[in-house]
């Protein structure tokens, strides 16, 4: 299997120190290796997509990229530093299943900045500006957790992106939403990365990440099949399990050679 330790997209990455930098990160649970030995470097203001199939490890790799599980080895370094409280309050993550606080719209938003220190009038501006970016503002007054899929995925992101994070971690945050609101969403993660926010992405939807991405990771079986460029990478790929994927056919074979 090739070594893809970062991103060599001339013209791009090339000088930016990196934001976040994962080297060997493993992680084991009920005697296997659920992530396998990550390397992967972000560069500051671009999004990389994370793809790979049900299971590949792509939830996982975000917890342990955001500090929410510890590698059983190896390091994730933000900003050449090992995580810690400062880091992950720069850093914001929508989950596969938004979790809602027993409170209405208004009143999770308004807690989520209460937790990053903004406060009085601020918080409400910020809160309302919030709601409406998310096309959410007729909802603000009803309780959050009796909103539909699609419009917790919404308000997950509004309240991530509530917040001003530095970078933004996204895990399939268009997968129950119509066309519509798929659109919406996109908008916004390409608002936030005009305003240099770094976005790491999870997604299925090839079309989202060939519309999004400026790069890509495609992890197989808790590995890093394949990494680099998106547009160029997924033009070419050099794995069979990117290559089956691109194909839109089943890749059952669990090594990674080409
Ligand atoms: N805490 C845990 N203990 C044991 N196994 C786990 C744990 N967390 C995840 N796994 C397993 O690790 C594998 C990767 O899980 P993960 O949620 O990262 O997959 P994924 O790539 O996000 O898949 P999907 O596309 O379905 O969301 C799965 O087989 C899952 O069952
Ligand atoms: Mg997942």
């Amino acid at each position: 299997m090739r070594d893809f330790p970062a991103f060599d997209d001339p013209g791009s990455v090339q000088g930016a120190a990196p934001i976040l930098c994962a080297s060997g990160v493993r992680f084991h649970a009920g005697g296997s290796a659920l992530i396998d030995g990550i390397d992967l470097t972000l560069a500051p203001g671009r999004i990389t997509v994370v793809m790979g199939a049900n299971g590949a490890g792509k939830s996982l790799l975000l917890r342990l990229l955001h500090g929410l599980i510890l590698p059983d080895s190896g390091s994730v370094l933000w900003r050449g530093r090992p995580l810690d409280r400062a880091a992950r309050a720069a850093q914001a993550m929508v989950f596969q299943r938004p979790v809602m606080l027993r409170r209405s719209v208004l009143a999770n938003l308004r807690f989520a900045l209460a937790v990053q220190g903004v406060r009085g009038a601020e918080r409400t501006r910020r809160a309302v500006q919030a709601l409406s970016r998310a096309n959410l503002a007729d909802l603000a007054h009803r309780p959050a957790r009796v909103l539909s899929g699609g419009e917790q995925q919404r308000l997950a992101l509004a309240r991530a992106m509530a917040g001003a994070p530095e970078l933004l971690f996204l895990d399939e945050p268009t997968a129950s939403l119509d066309p519509a609101s798929t659109q919406a969403i996109e908008t916004q993660i390409r608002d936030a990365r005009a305003s240099g926010v770094t976005v790491v992405l999870v997604t299925h939807d090839l079309g989202q990440a060939r519309r999004l991405g400026d790069d890509l990771v495609f992890l197989h079986a808790g590995r890093v099949a394949e990494a680099g460029p998106l547009h160029a990478t997924l033009a070419r790929p050099h794995s069979a399990a990117l290559r089956a994927w691109v194909e839109g056919r089943l890749f059952l074979d669990t090594s990674c050679a080409t």
